[in-house]
């Protein structure tokens, strides 16, 4: 299956620190490969996303600093393909198929605030989910969910400490023995 990863790019450490927070913990239980925060360290963010795989389950990388040009330069290096979410963009279900029939790997760019222009230019696709503004968190869910075509509930997680129970009512949490 092909891998995704997302890139961040505008975080600001702490003004940003919990929706970037949620677009990691969406793409991981989206079932997204890892998250690459751009251009700004923020351990406090890794450390949350770690800890969360650490007892939930991945494998999940998440990883913050890297100079956004460096890291879709490397994302091109290795043949991977880039979606960048924009209200901008062309509406996600004429895009989709385009994207799916390519293959490869893909990495999908997601704003904070206003987005460098080149980023519209690097990008195979700029998607858009509704030409409405919108929170980036909400626009990824939906494109993973498109892209992942709605199998998201199938998705395994290796090496979890625990795992929720689906209940009807109150909270159920199991330990798992070690893999
Ligand atoms: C809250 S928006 C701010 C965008 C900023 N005002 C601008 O003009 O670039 C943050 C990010 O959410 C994503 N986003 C917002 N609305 C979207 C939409 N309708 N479709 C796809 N992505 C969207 C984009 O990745 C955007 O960079």
């Amino acid at each position: 299956m092909a891998r995704i990863f997302i890139l961040r790019i505008g975080h600001r450490v702490f003004r940003d620190s919990r929706v970037t927070t949620h677009v990691c913990l969406t793409a991981r239980a989206l079932g997204a490969d890892g998250v690459i925060i751009a251009d700004r360290e923020d351990k406090v963010v890794e450390s949350t996303i770690r800890d969360v795989t650490n007892r939930f389950g991945g494998p999940f990388d998440v990883q913050s600093g890297k100079p956004w040009k460096q890291a879709i330069r490397e994302w091109r290096a290795i043949g991977g393909r880039i979606v960048h979410l924009t209200a901008y963009g062309l509406p996600l279900p004429k895009m989709l198929p385009e994207i799916l029939d390519a293959k490869g790997d893909v990495l999908v760019i997601v704003g904070s605030e206003k987005m460098p222009g080149e980023i519209f230019k690097v990008a195979d696709w700029n998607v858009s989910v509704t030409n409405q503004p919108m929170s980036e968190v909400a626009a990824l869910a939906i494109f993973l969910d498109w892209f992942r075509q709605h199998r998201e509930f199938e998705h395994e997680f290796s090496k979890a400490q625990v795992q929720i129970v689906p209940s009807r009512s109150g909270k159920k949490i199991q330990q798992l023995p070690p893999e």
